[in-house]
């Protein structure tokens, strides 16, 4: 059977976005370092609202039910991060930082000055690093199912409570099965798909595994090196499904308490890890509650306080 996602899916997603005004444009960070991003056909006078994916899709899929909703009122960009979709890079680096790093750059060239952030898991990760060493450029960051950083503790003590060994175990599944015990990890309902149709995405989204596997071993932090930077220039918003079975919603809280008065706790109940693809609707008009007032600060500059 030819791959529903290369056959179907993929064009079907691609002619959204051009429906929506997008366009797909390749940006050269540096020689050997392509960053493949969605952006405006044409320039808007709107602010500008990046959406930043999680580690086992891509951009455009990631956010498909997000980005109909908020084309009207942003400028939208949605990266795909290195080793993604079809963002490569030739240097040894993997971290984080260097992923923050290259879209920093990336949406420089794009001309983004100042943005919203919303990321989701690997995601909000690399966002909170992207708003750490950028702080002009992330006026604002919504994140979901995700923290500030992983460090070894926390990572010992989730994966056992989950039942996986390893993160790219997780979250570089080899088989059907281990894509099914994914997806079921990061869901709240059950939801089923024929077996065919995870065989079919693991066919088409999880190429550059040797890379995204280096990513993962890169992610990972020794407690002594890991520190909730200060944000003070930034609001911070956590949009989280409650019954979120990797990141619980008390870890959450304990992250908010040390990020101070900075950041704001929004849950959304009967949703887990993937609460934007699970319970669209609320997420959807939770992101927009929530961006409403950053977005009355300022048209051009949105959130200059
Ligand atoms: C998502 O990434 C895959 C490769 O991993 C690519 O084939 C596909 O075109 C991408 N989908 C979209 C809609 O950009
Ligand atoms: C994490 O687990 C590894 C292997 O079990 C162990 O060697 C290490 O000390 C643990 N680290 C922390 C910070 O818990
Ligand atoms: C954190 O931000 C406050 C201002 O909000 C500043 O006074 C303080 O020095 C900063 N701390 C660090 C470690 O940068
Ligand atoms: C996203 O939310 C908006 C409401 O803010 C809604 O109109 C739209 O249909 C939602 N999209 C999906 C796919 O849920």
């Amino acid at each position: 059977m030819v791959n529903i996602f290369v056959s179907l899916v993929n064009p079907l997603v691609h002619a959204v976005m051009k429906l929506l005004g997008l366009k797909k444009q390749k940006v050269e960070i540096e020689e050997g370092t392509i960053m493949s991003f969605w952006v405006p056909a044409k320039t808007l006078d709107k602010p500008v609202l990046v959406l930043l994916h999680g580690f086992a899709a891509n951009g455009s899929i990631t956010w498909i039910f997000q980005t109909p909703a908020l084309v009207a009122e942003y400028s939208v960009y949605v990266p795909d991060f290195l080793f993604f979709g079809d963002s490569f890079s030739e240097s040894c680096k993997r971290s984080p930082e260097f992923q923050a790093d290259c879209l920093a750059r990336g949406l420089k060239l794009l001309g983004v000055e100042s943005c919203v952030a919303v990321g989701f898991s690997y995601g909000g990760i690399v966002g909170f690093k992207l708003a750490e060493l950028w702080p002009e450029l992330v006026r604002h960051l919504v994140v979901s199912g995700s923290v500030v950083g992983v460090t070894r503790s926390l990572s010992n003590e989730t994966l056992p409570r989950i039942g996986f060994e390893s993160l790219s175990e997780l979250l570089v599944p080899e088989t059907v099965e281990g894509l099914k015990r994914l997806f079921y990890v990061v869901t709240q309902k059950k939801i089923w798909f024929p077996s065919w149709a995870f065989r079919h995405y693991l066919e088409v989204m999880f190429k550059n595994r040797k890379e995204k596997v280096e990513l993962l071993e890169a992610l990972v932090i020794d407690d002594e090196d890991f520190f909730v930077p200060n944000f003070s220039r930034q609001s911070i918003h956590f949009l989280v499904g409650e019954d979120d079975k990797i990141f619980k919603l008390a870890m959450i809280k304990d992250m908010i308490l040390k990020l101070g008065d900075k950041a704001t706790l929004h849950g959304i109940k009967n949703a887990g890890h993937l609460v934007h693809i699970e319970r669209p609707f609320v997420y959807n008009s939770s992101l927009k509650k929530i961006m409403l007032p950053l977005k009355d600060m300022g048209h051009h500059d949105i959130g200059d306080s």
